[in-house]
């Protein structure tokens, strides 16, 4: 595999996409709303940011969480110490006996799974009956992901694109059918709507090229010349909005400046998140 497909830094990830992810993770869980005091298993850990919110909110007897990347499980492991453990593993080929957990959980990893139903069968396989299986992923296909802009703007430049590898599951549809292809019963789900906003372009852009996952290895990899005309595309692409404001106060009659100027509001747009809740 791919390590850069992987997200193998952690600091860089929760610049990347950490802060949304805890975002989501809170409206999520809150929706989930499953008792306190169970056994929970986190698939697709990463660098331990939803983790942390579950152990908060969730007051979880014993959290496990794997992931295929030693570099986010390192970063986990410091951002949470003994409150969970982790372990390098695989989505498709869980290494738990079945029935071993009370809840077990996929937040913004399916499509990067490269057999999403493998995945889905795993999970239902190792929560005990009457227990949860749920996952939650950015709308890909649907323009839902912060790193949308990208995506379309790359491919805008006719560059490969480099959206995660299984963008259709994302779909709410696709993500029922998939619970449904599991043998899980009392399949529900929901949209999730999150405001993305960045201070201004360079905060952006600094967050979305740094040198982790697909696009940022892509980017990295770029001339000046190519990523100056990336920045350009998303300078126009992204809605930032224009505000009116006072200049300085001045006693001179010609005019120091613009009274026109960019105002720290970037991307206001909302952005989806497909939802799945299912019980067994
Ligand atoms: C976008 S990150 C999500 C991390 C974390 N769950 C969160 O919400 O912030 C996607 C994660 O999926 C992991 N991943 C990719 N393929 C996987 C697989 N086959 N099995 C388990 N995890 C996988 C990556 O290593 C990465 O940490």
């Amino acid at each position: 595999m791919d390590k850069a497909e992987l997200f193998t830094d952690g600091e860089a990830y929760e610049r990347l996409m950490g802060r949304w992810s805890r975002l989501v993770g809170e409206m999520f869980l809150d929706w989930l709303d499953v008792p306190n005091g169970l056994r929970w298993l986190d698939v697709g850990c990463g660098n331990g940011a939803f983790t942390e919110e579950l152990i908060a909110r969730c007051a979880p007897a014993a959290v496990t969480a794997i992931d295929p990347s030693d570099e986010q499980l390192a970063y986990a492991r410091m951002r949470l110490g003994a409150k969970s453990a982790f372990r390098v593993g695989d989505a498709q080929k869980l290494p738990f006996a079945d029935g071993s957990f009370d809840v077990a959980i996929m937040a913004l990893v399916i499509s990067f799974v490269p057999d999403p139903n493998k995945a889905a069968a795993e999970m239902a396989r190792v929560v005990r009956p009457g227990g949860w299986a749920a996952t939650y992923m950015w709308d890909i296909t649907g323009g839902g992901t912060p790193t949308d802009p990208i995506y379309v703007s790359l491919e805008s430049m006719g560059m490969t694109s480099v959206r995660p590898a299984n963008p259709v599951v994302s779909r709410r549809e696709a993500m029922e059918d998939l619970w449904e292809k599991a043998g899980l019963e009392s399949i529900d789900t929901r949209v999730i709507r999150i405001p993305v906003v960045y201070s201004d372009f360079d905060e952006f852009w600094d967050s979305n090229t740094v040198l982790i996952g697909p696009q940022g290895k892509l980017i990295a990899g770029m001339s000046a010349s190519a990523r100056e005309q990336l920045r350009a595309e998303l300078r126009d692409r992204l809605p930032f909005i224009r505000k009116r404001c006072k200049g300085p106060s001045t006693r001179s009659s010609t005019l120091t400046g613009p009274n026109v100027r960019y105002w720290p509001i970037a991307d206001m747009r909302q952005h989806r998140t497909c939802l799945l809740l299912t019980q067994s």
